[in-house]
């Protein structure tokens, strides 16, 4: 077969294909890689972007739709890139590692599965009509840069406000500033937004880098809600968000160190999901933060950690004292430790549902705590809370959702500096009505903190109670105050 045989494509079937590949409308999809193309552009060229994003309603021929145009000051195209990269389905020209592109597909699924488009860059004009004509690119006045038009039949593919929300969202999640006029469904918009390009790799390393903090265009505080997304990014732009039913955002920043062929590549084809592997390890941390937002920084690293699940009865919130002392001494093996934790619950003989999350040895110390913890947790729980016991090297102390099941686990090494036993359990107890708490609200809202404060109080009989020798001390000093 010589060097130039092609496969020939029928435009109906390329049409198909690129309308099925997206569950999008256009005009977000077409955002994205447009924009996409744009940063990478301006990277290449080395200039400080300057990317221009507009989206209005408008007309073509007798056609009423919109008009999504993206303008850039990046380096261009020739007639030669037009033709081999912008139009060549899986052409694709990059030269530094901090672009995003590398698929050689983005734009063109978008063009393809619209009314209309054209290109202007440089000193090149082409446009569907062209193609169509099966004329070449035209050659008009300069510009530098690029502007990609494209036509979106209103009838074909209607655009919701809801869409037009989704394009806010992506650009105002994005590490790069873009000038933005709207003027569709409604909505008017122009001015920046984004946020100013600052080094990819320090937004990279931060984990708490707080949306809220950015300057917020009026229009958008009024009627969209930045709460609770989890985002995914690649080299600052967003890719996808997924909207979750909690109050934090979670963003997520891909670096992509390999090609897209490559099965560790994270995105799939239509950058609307992640490929399966990273999408377990991701869903982990999104578990972990749905618990508790705070140890979801520390889980990433241990998305792959190892878990030995006991089964057992699962105990529920008592809300009174349980009788046990905490320097009880309990046996060296596991059973022995079962055992002790059945003593700790109304019946003797039931084990309780234990999870030991990467935590190989469980030393003595391990199991005094953690058979205080599950007196504790008993005291402060939710009386319809239903949870089993355990113990983690991750982080603090957690409520942990595994196997349907939540587990109150508790990492009695961030508790071996404490030698006196009144003070643990006050530790303890304060951990504990922390993870309880997360019974009723898993970010550490008003809500959250409120509970707390409730925990603490109708707790507190009980957890005096098994802190009779603080106790006795504090009447002690009250009865000596008395008198004086
Ligand atoms: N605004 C632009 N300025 C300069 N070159 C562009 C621009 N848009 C596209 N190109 C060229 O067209 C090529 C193809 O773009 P396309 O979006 O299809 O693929 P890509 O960006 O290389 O990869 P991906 O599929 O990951 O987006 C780019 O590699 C680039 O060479
Ligand atoms: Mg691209």
């Amino acid at each position: 077969m010589s060097n130039n045989m092609r496969v020939k494509v029928n435009p109906r079937f390329l049409k198909i294909i690129c309308n099925k590949l997206y569950d999008l409308n256009p005009a977000i999809i077409g955002t994205r890689e447009l924009v996409q193309n744009s940063h990478d552009a301006c990277i290449r060229a080395a200039v400080k972007p300057d990317i221009k994003v507009t989206l209005k309603s408008g007309m073509y021929n007798d056609l009423s739709g919109y008009w999504l145009i993206v303008d850039d000051n990046g380096d261009g195209m020739t007639a030669d890139i037009i033709e081999n990269e912008f139009l060549d389905l899986g052409g694709s020209y990059h030269i530094n590692e901090t672009e995003i592109g590398g698929f050689g597909f983005g734009a063109k699924p978008v063009l393809f599965s619209c009314a209309y488009w054209r290109v202007h860059s440089l000193n090149n004009e082409y446009s569907l009509t062209h193609l169509e004509n099966g004329d070449d690119i035209s050659k008009i006045n300069h510009r530098d840069g690029t502007r990609v038009e494209i036509f979106i039949d209103e009838v074909e593919k209607p655009i919701y406000q809801s869409d037009v929300h989704k394009i806010i969202v992506m650009l105002y999640l994005s590490s790069l500033e873009v000038d933005l006029t709207l003027n569709a469904r409604g909505i008017e918009f122009d001015g920046k937004i984004g946020f100013n390009h600052l080094d990819i790799q320090d937004k990279l390393d931060s984990v708490t880098d707080d949306f809220t903090a950015r300057l917020m265009p009026e229009f958008i505080k009024q009627d969209i809600s930045f709460s609770g997304f989890n985002i995914f990014r690649v080299g600052g732009l967003v890719q996808f968000v997924e909207q979750s039913n909690r109050s934090t955002n979670i963003r997520f920043d891909l670096k992509v160190n390999c090609r897209p062929e490559d099965d560790d590549y994270p995105l799939k084809l239509n950058r609307e999901d992640l490929n399966w592997n990273i999408r377990k390890k991701v869903n982990k941390v999104i578990q972990r933060h749905d618990e508790n937002p705070l140890t979801s920084a520390n889980t990433f690293t241990h998305a792959d950690e190892d878990k030995v699940y006991q089964d057992g009865r699962l105990l529920e919130g008592l809300r009174g004292y349980s009788n046990y002392t905490v320097n009880d001494e309990i046996g060296s093996d596991i059973s022995n430790l079962w055992q002790a934790l059945a003593n700790t619950s109304d019946n003797k003989n039931d084990p309780i549902a234990t999870l030991f999350v990467e935590y190989p040895d469980i030393s003595a110390n391990d199991r005094r705590i953690l058979r205080s913890w599950t007196a504790i947790i008993r005291i402060v729980a939710d009386i319809s809370d239903k949870f089993g016991v355990g113990l983690t090297s991750n982080s603090i102390a957690s409520r942990y959702y595994y196997k349907g099941r939540t587990f109150y686990l508790i990492n009695p090494s961030e508790f071996v500096h404490i030698p006196d036993k009144e003070a643990l359990l006050l530790a303890l107890y304060h951990t504990a009505i922390h993870e309880a708490s997360h019974f009723y609200h898993s970010s550490h809202n008003e809500v959250f903190t409120s509970k707390m404060d409730e925990i603490s109080r109708i707790a507190a009989i009980s957890i005096v109670e098994v802190l009779k020798p603080i106790k006795r001390t504090i009447l002690r000093r009250f009865r000596s105050e008395d008198k004086e």
